[in-house]
């Protein structure tokens, strides 16, 4: 599947390749985007528990408990502190990348994981609720980092013709993280009085596996050529991730961009900024990353048992509707990773993937998700990517901070309209998307960047130049 360009191979062999492609991309989805689903997710189940738990240590401590909106802010702030961690996590993740590589930096990132889950295992036990809200921040800051860095690693390191699929898996990491997450936050499991600790502990299963896991996969080819100027390892990387296929035009793109950055340094996010050569590319990444956490959909899962409340179903089936919300996302995620790498084989796959992919946004809105993940890898070069990162991060968790906060007033205020702005988020985000993007599917990284040249000098001068009215009107057409 993975390796179609060379039939000489038994299917065995090819077969093989494409289990470590998979496999890479289980390894890095488990410690990355699915931290961030999960740890969004868990924190909705223990929360009048640990309001409680701030009650009471206050009144311990100092012999009068805590009025309600007092509670109520303490409660914002360690939801917050999350978001403030992951905001931290993105602006670290960029030298992270190019001091550490790729792979280090995932696996040096459990790190953040493991203090976390210390921080709150025992802050029942140590009776300090600041902990909870300093392990919320550590687990924030995990999740920033792995955001960033996740789909850099996994887009570098597929074939071109797969790069969007693989990327979409964030997503489906992603939703998976949010349904189990709230699933172990049932009552049945976890979702005890007692036991919430534990629940806020538990994240550090998954940063375990990873670090067991991702060890026995390649660093991103691309970042041991251009960035390590390693020619023999990205060879032996791209072997391990392609087998035996014929890598030499695999090769020779990788060096042409090495080539066309040969004696520049990784850029800086505002050196981004000062360069008209890299307008739209900025443009997109800014517009798209914002509305990813405009339109609502991560937050709604901070609060998600908060709104079916409000909406009136009975508290005891609270937890169920929840797990449905994060299925749906998980359904429909996975759907379109599918129907994206098989759209080229059947003539109405591709709009039905288009249906789907439409249902996907309106509904949960997520669709930029995976896209907003690829889309830097995909319009950015290598020197510029860790930079283009940083600032997609950065907006990501600002206006997840954002909407997080605003999200409580939003439903007390527009009641069964609450999602007629975010709504209004997704149409404009998908008229910006339609007119202004050009598709990058299955195109090489230098490809997308002429594509870009286009539209950020466009020929208008050219008209003065020729005087021929022809030549005008076809460039005004
Ligand atoms: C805090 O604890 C006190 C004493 O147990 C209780 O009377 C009060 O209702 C609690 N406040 C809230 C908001 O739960």
């Amino acid at each position: 599947l993975f390796c179609l360009s060379d039939p000489r191979l038994s299917p065995r062999t090819n077969k093989l390749q494409s289990k470590i492609l998979i496999l890479t991309i289980c390894a890095a989805g488990i410690g990355g985007t699915f931290q961030y689903g999960y740890n969004i997710s868990i924190i909705n189940a223990p929360t009048s528990y640990i309001q409680r738990f701030m009650n009471e240590t206050w009144l311990e401590r100092t012999g009068v408990p805590l009025e309600s909106n007092v509670i109520l802010l303490l409660w914002s702030f360690t939801v917050s502190a999350y978001p403030l961690g992951g905001l931290t996590g993105a602006i670290a993740a960029g030298p992270m990348a190019i001091v550490l590589g790729r792979k280090t930096s995932l696996l040096l990132n459990n790190v953040f994981v493991i203090i976390a889950a210390v921080l709150s295992g025992f802050s029942r036990m140590a009776k300090s609720f600041e902990m909870v809200m300093l392990s919320r921040f550590f687990t924030g800051l995990n999740a920033g980092v792995s955001m960033n860095i996740q789909p850099m690693y996994l887009a570098e390191s597929a074939p071109k013709k797969l790069r969007g699929a693989v990327a979409l898996t964030s997503a489906s990491f992603t939703a998976l993280g949010l349904v189990l997450g709230q699933v172990v936050g049932l009552r049945e499991l976890l979702g005890e009085e007692n036991s919430w600790p534990l629940l806020l502990a538990s994240n550090v299963v998954p940063a375990l596996i990873q670090l067991v896991a991702l060890p026995w996969f390649p660093e991103s080819p691309r970042y041991l050529l251009i960035d390590r100027g390693d020619k023999e390892s990205c060879i032996s990387a791209l072997q391990k991730l392609r087998g035996h296929c014929d890598l030499s035009a695999e090769l020779e793109e990788m060096l042409a961009e090495q080539a066309a950055t040969e004696g520049q340094r990784a850029k800086k996010p505002w050196e981004l900024f000062q360069n008209p050569a890299v307008r739209w590319q900025l443009m997109s990444i800014v517009v798209l990353s914002s509305a990813m956490q405009l339109c609502g959909n991560d937050s709604m899962y901070f609060y998600a048992a908060y709104v079916f409340q409000e909406a009136g179903i009975p508290q005891e089936k609270i937890p169920y509707v929840v797990i449905g919300t994060g299925s749906c996302e998980l359904i429909t995620s996975v759907t379109c990773v599918r129907l994206l790498m098989h759209s080229t084989q059947v003539s109405w796959m591709p709009y039905l993937s288009m249906v789907c992919i439409f249902a996907y946004i309106l509904s949960f809105g997520i669709g930029p998700a995976g896209v907003t993940g690829v889309l830097p890898t995909e319009v950015f070069d290598q020197m510029s990517r860790p930079a283009a990162y940083m600032i997609c991060g950065s907006l990501l968790w600002f206006n997840l901070f954002l909407v997080g906060t605003a999200f409580p007033f939003i439903v007390k205020s527009l009641a069964h309209f609450c999602y007629v702005p975010f709504f209004v988020v997704c149409i404009c985000t998908a008229l910006y998307v339609g007119f202004f993007l050009p598709e990058t599917k299955g195109k090489s990284f230098l490809e997308i960047s002429e594509e870009f040249k286009k539209r950020n000098f466009k020929p208008q001068t050219r008209a003065f130049f020729y005087k021929g009215p022809e030549e005008i009107k076809s460039t005004v057409l």
